[in-house]
């Protein structure tokens, strides 16, 4: 009963089948500038950050090949991306493809945002991975402690209000971000892939699944803090599992919805890099989320939200306190299993402002970050956005 558990989590986020042992190949990827951005003929650097919860948090810097880095900096931008990724998503396919590189091209001060658990971002003052504190933390405190500190450091380097990326669970921590002024009036603009903020009209089927069941109390009460797919058990357990009763060759459809244009045959490559470790208590506060269709803080139960918030109930993120002159702009799709359109109209409702709209009906939750087709389809619209707003603004 327990080990069959612990696979389904493992399973949830496993983009395919047949592909497990991978996972283990490869020693552990810790330089995204020496891994995926210098190969590519760009400029990188990386500067670390501290937040004040005490995690070492790493930004990478990118610049195109016609800039170096004695030149001035264009407009900074900041990508932060989704749950179990890290900041090698936005360089996975080539840089025609990639959004990270062609914002470079197109002369973007590109700054790479990594939340903590994830490779790139591994360490803590006196915290170690394997202390169970070390993962106390859900997208609240990704948002309230990683992301607008980055948009601090941001700011104060470049002296500069950002433009703002967020995909899926980015767009989550952008959404709490932005409701707190002091992080707001830093950011110049925000396009969001896969926005979320309600999650309650879930379709991805294995998903819906697994908040039935409640699985993520089990793991809760199975002991378990961190989720990593690399460690030798969940390797081991997915394998036995994709190989046993479960059809693991849709897997990424069952976990995401269907998607239209990722190449598929460069999955065992993007295996590489992605699944990045998270907290399980990140996916408890996710999975409240799609019970309850709430925007709001983490839920301890009754007793502890009195204590901690003086509530009994946590305190909900109020759309509405985002400010309505910070333009906006979106893209998502019809077969996105979980940024469902039901769920991005009713954040739509709740915003002051009117984001600018890009509806792709083909398009699912992964095209939006690897899309063979996401220059034209996607990327083209959102940089003519922002350069309609650099343009304005100067
Ligand atoms: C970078 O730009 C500066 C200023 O234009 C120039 O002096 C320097 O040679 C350039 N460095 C490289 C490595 O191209
Ligand atoms: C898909 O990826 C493979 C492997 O990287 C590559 O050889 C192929 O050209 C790609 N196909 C498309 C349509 O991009």
């Amino acid at each position: 009963m327990k080990w069959s558990l612990i696979a389904v989590v493992a399973a949830f986020t496993i983009v395919s089948a047949g592909t497990q042992s991978h996972l283990l190949r490869g020693s552990p990827v810790n330089s995204l500038c020496a891994d995926l951005i210098h190969p590519a003929g760009y400029s990188c650097t990386e500067d670390t950050i501290q937040t004040k919860d005490g995690y070492i948090l790493a930004l990478q810097r990118v610049a195109s090949r016609a800039q170096n880095l004695t030149l001035q900096y264009g407009p900074p931008v900041l990508l932060q991306h989704g749950l179990f990724m890290a900041g090698d998503v936005w360089f996975l396919d080539s840089p025609k493809e990639s959004l990270g590189f062609i914002l470079a091209d197109h002369g973007f001060d590109v700054w790479v945002g990594n939340v903590r658990g994830t490779r790139y971002s591994y360490g803590h003052i006196t915290l170690s991975e394997t202390d169970k504190e070390f993962w106390d933390w859900s997208w609240q405190d990704l948002a309230m402690y990683d992301l607008a500190e980055m948009v601090q450091y941001l700011y104060s380097v470049t002296n500069s209000k950002i433009f703002l990326v967020g995909h899926s669970q980015g767009t989550i921590m952008s959404f709490a971000a932005l409701t707190q002024p002091h992080v707001a009036e830093m950011v110049e603009a925000a396009a969001l892939l896969c926005p979320i903020s309600f999650l309650d009209h879930v379709t991805a089927p294995l998903v819906e699944r697994m908040v039935f069941m409640h699985l993520d109390q089990m793991v809760v009460a199975l002991g378990l803090h961190q989720i990593n797919f690399r460690s030798d058990m969940l390797v081991k357990l997915v394998d036995s599992l994709c190989e046993g009763h479960m059809d693991c060759s849709d897997f990424l459809t069952s976990i995401t919805g269907k998607n239209c244009c990722f190449n598929a045959s460069r999955i065992e490559y993007y295996l590489d890099y992605e699944p990045h470790p998270s907290s399980v208590k990140n996916l408890r506060h996710l999975f409240q989320m799609i019970r309850k269709g709430t925007f709001a803080q983490y839920d301890y139960g009754l007793l502890k939200n009195l204590l901690i918030y003086g509530l009994s109930k946590p305190p909900e993120f109020k759309l509405s306190l985002i400010p309505a002159s910070l333009p906006m702009w979106m893209g998502y799709g019809g077969n996105d299993g979980l940024a469902d359109v039901t769920d991005v109209e009713r954040t739509l409702a709740k915003l002051p402002s009117r984001p600018e709209l890009l509806y792709l009906e083909n398009y699912g939750h992964i095209d939006f970050v690897l899309s063979t087709s996401a220059r034209e389809d996607v990327y083209k619209h959102m940089i003519q956005f922002f350069e309609a707003k650099r343009k304005y603004s100067s």
